[in-house]
């Protein structure tokens, strides 16, 4: 059963995605918080794989053997994997974005699209659910275009260089969390993930 009580338990150590799923699931009445299991954050491996619903498969798996047998086990688990993908890089960094904006950063990736006029991009989101023994998952796209210049310190990761095709040409980065969350691939996700845990209250 679902309830405006129930906590549900987001398996990440990015503050800025729990706080993206706060704005979400606050207006479906539901609650959620970063997952702790022993007094510290899982550490969850990422496969290599293109896919990053195969990440968040894997994710939501580890996570399951993680809390099994632990008072937690009955527990309504979120997990996420997104990345950025231009299109003109083949989908780079995809599912890599973290490691790539690590070791490039965000001029390094404006220095490869240099005097590039194609700079199509979006923004993809894989949330996983798992919830009465059953898991969920839903992805979620934000389309729109590198920007020339780094712009905006709202956010995180590649937020100062995505300007969104359903914003008025801002980048992610200069968006409140609240602008961003109706338009971005997490907050369409999510959004997604909290109706069909609503359809499920019930259960
Ligand atoms: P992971 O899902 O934690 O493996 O990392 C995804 C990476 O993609 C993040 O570290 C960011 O670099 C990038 N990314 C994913 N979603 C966003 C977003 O909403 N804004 C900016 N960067 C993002």
């Amino acid at each position: 059963m679902v309830s405006d009580k129930t906590e549900i338990l987001f398996a990440t150590g990015n503050r800025h995605k729990i706080e993206e799923a706060k704005e979400i699931f606050t207006k479906y009445d539901l609650s959620v918080s970063q997952l702790i299991v022993d007094g510290k954050r899982p550490h969850l491996s990422e496969p290599q794989t293109d896919s990053i619903e195969e990440v968040s498969k894997s994710k939501i798996q580890q996570v399951r053997e993680i809390i099994s047998g632990t008072a937690l086990e009955q527990s309504v688990i979120l997990v996420e994997d997104s990345g950025l993908f231009i299109e003109t890089l083949g989908g780079f960094p995809g599912p890599y974005s973290s490691y790539v904006k690590e070791k490039l950063g965000l001029s390094g990736i404006l220095e490869l699209l240099r005097n590039n006029s194609h700079r199509k991009a979006k923004f993809m989101a894989a949330v996983g659910i798992h919830h009465n023994g059953k898991n969920t998952f839903v992805v979620g796209t934000c389309e729109g275009r590198i920007s020339l210049e780094i712009k905006g310190s709202e956010g995180f990761g590649y937020d100062p260089i995505f300007i969104p095709n359903e914003a008025d040409g801002r980048t992610c980065g200069e968006l409140s969390n609240e602008e961003k969350s109706l338009i971005s691939h997490r907050g369409m996700a999510l959004k997604e993930v909290a109706e069909y845990l609503i359809s499920r209250q019930s259960e």
